[in-house]
């Protein structure tokens, strides 16, 4: 019997897997943005800026790749193994372990395509279904938490978040607020005993929050209390990036896994990520990338071997990449507070502590965030609504739709344009 190509069946991890996901439509959007439509104003997605000192030196390395010939060849014709390139490797064991007196070696380490990967194996050998019949979960400790997690497990009901304290560091009248991690809730979700690992990204995307040190060693605590591995997503974070605007320590422990990335560095193309954990943990990422791709992209780690082999690579975040989203980040909270207060809008501003997010709290909107992204798309202003990153809440929460998160890394005009239409309509659907 002949079948359609619209009537085969995918499984049920596939169908999960396929269906139109909040990262699918937001990558969707914005590759359309910034393919297609010139005039969009793209305040959405995570896309780096091109920050001009770090792509002088990118350049500058890729012409010295080009120019040896062994050295290219090597990069563009061989395979690494799945582990990644063993000298990267060894070099960013070592750069760890001479920095931070952290007691790893290569055999923590695994290499994956871009950090989106690593928290997809980590976190599908996490949590999911268990030898009889148990399951577990990944346990958020403070939502919104990163989009890109929340359509990742292979089963359904994957999550279980925690909703935040909420803090005013400059008074009401500030206009500034932070979330903090309501530990009594987190220690609500681990009595239940079906936590697989507990994961948070720091900085968080989507809102430039930073744990603190304080909040970071609790939560280690009570993972190490529960044998489970406490996961930090340092996409933005220490050791490199280094894209954070509060003090704020590298943390690692045994059963820490974290993961690092050399996109916010400047090279999303390059799909670079980085895990560092247990050796079980990290030997296992290394079987999926086999068993997935082969292999990894050698050229991210080609690109910035010489930095990790000469500690360079901590100096790029403080050096040249904080200046530069430090001036983005306070011209787009002026114009926030120029346009907002001028609309007459009820608006706070998330505390920008890292990353290159904005994440404006509308408080009197009629309509959810998801109506909003909709009305500022046909005023070609590009957001990401507030909803999506509150996946894994058991409880509806007003809040979730208040947000949008705003990516202020682009050029002044257009990030400036944007702030401006926004106020607008958040005036119009104001209450
Ligand atoms: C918090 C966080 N983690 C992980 C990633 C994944 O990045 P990549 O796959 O480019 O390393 C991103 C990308 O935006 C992110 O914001």
């Amino acid at each position: 019997m002949s079948q359609s190509a619209s009537s085969f069946e995918f499984s049920l991890a596939g169908r999960k897997l396929a269906a139109r996901s909040g990262i699918l439509a937001l990558m969707d959007d914005m590759g359309r943005a910034l393919t297609l439509d010139p005039q969009m104003r793209m305040l959405g997605g995570g896309n780096p800026a091109v920050v001009p000192g770090l792509q002088a030196l990118v350049r500058e390395r890729m012409a010295e790749l080009v120019a040896d010939a062994g050295g290219f060849e090597r990069m563009m014709v061989s395979y690494d193994p799945p582990q990644g390139n063993p000298r990267f490797l060894r070099a960013l064991a070592e750069l760890l372990r001479r920095t931070y007196g952290w007691d790893i070696g290569p055999q923590n380490l695994a290499i994956t395509c871009g950090g989106q990967s690593a928290f997809f194996f980590l976190f599908n050998l996490l949590a999911g279904r268990f030898d009889g019949g148990r399951r577990k979960k990944i346990l958020l400790p403070l939502a919104p938490e990163y989009i890109g997690y929340a359509d990742q497990g292979l089963e359904p009901d994957f999550f279980v978040a925690c909703r935040p304290a909420i803090e005013w560091p400059q008074g009401r009248e500030g206009n500034v607020f932070k979330y903090t991690i309501d530990f009594a809730a987190v220690e609500r979700a681990l009595a239940r005993g079906n936590i697989g690992a507990i994961a948070a990204s720091r900085p968080t995307n989507p809102t430039g929050n930073v744990l603190t040190d304080a909040e970071v060693a609790r939560l280690s605590a009570l993972a190490a209390a529960h044998d489970i591995p406490l996961i930090l997503d340092n996409a933005y974070g220490a050791p490199f990036p280094g894209l954070m605007f509060t003090p704020a320590k590298p943390f690692w422990a045994p059963h820490v896994i974290l993961a690092l990335s050399l996109s916010k560095l400047g090279l999303p193309g390059t799909r670079t990520g980085i895990v560092i954990a247990p050796e079980p943990v990290a030997m296992a990422i290394t079987s999926l990338t086999a068993v997935v791709g082969l292999a990894n992209g050698t050229i991210g780690q080609q690109i910035v071997l010489p930095w990790v082999e000469s500690g360079k690579i901590l100096e790029l975040g403080p050096k040249i990449l904080r200046p530069f989203y430090a001036e983005k980040a306070a011209a787009a909270a002026g114009w926030a507070r120029e346009f907002l207060d001028a609309a007459g809008v009820d608006w706070a501003l998330h505390a920008h502590e890292g990353a290159f997010f904005h994440w404006l709290w509308l408080k009197n909107l009629r309509i959810p965030t998801l109506e909003l992204y909709e009305r500022l798309k046909a005023r070609k202003v590009l957001t990401v609504p507030g909803e999506h990153f509150f996946f894994g809440l058991e409880e509806d929460w007003p809040h979730r739709h208040e947000c949008l998160r705003l990516n202020f890394s682009r050029e002044a005009e257009v990030v400036r344009e944007g702030y401006r239409l926004i106020a607008e309509e958040a005036a119009k659907a104001a209450r």
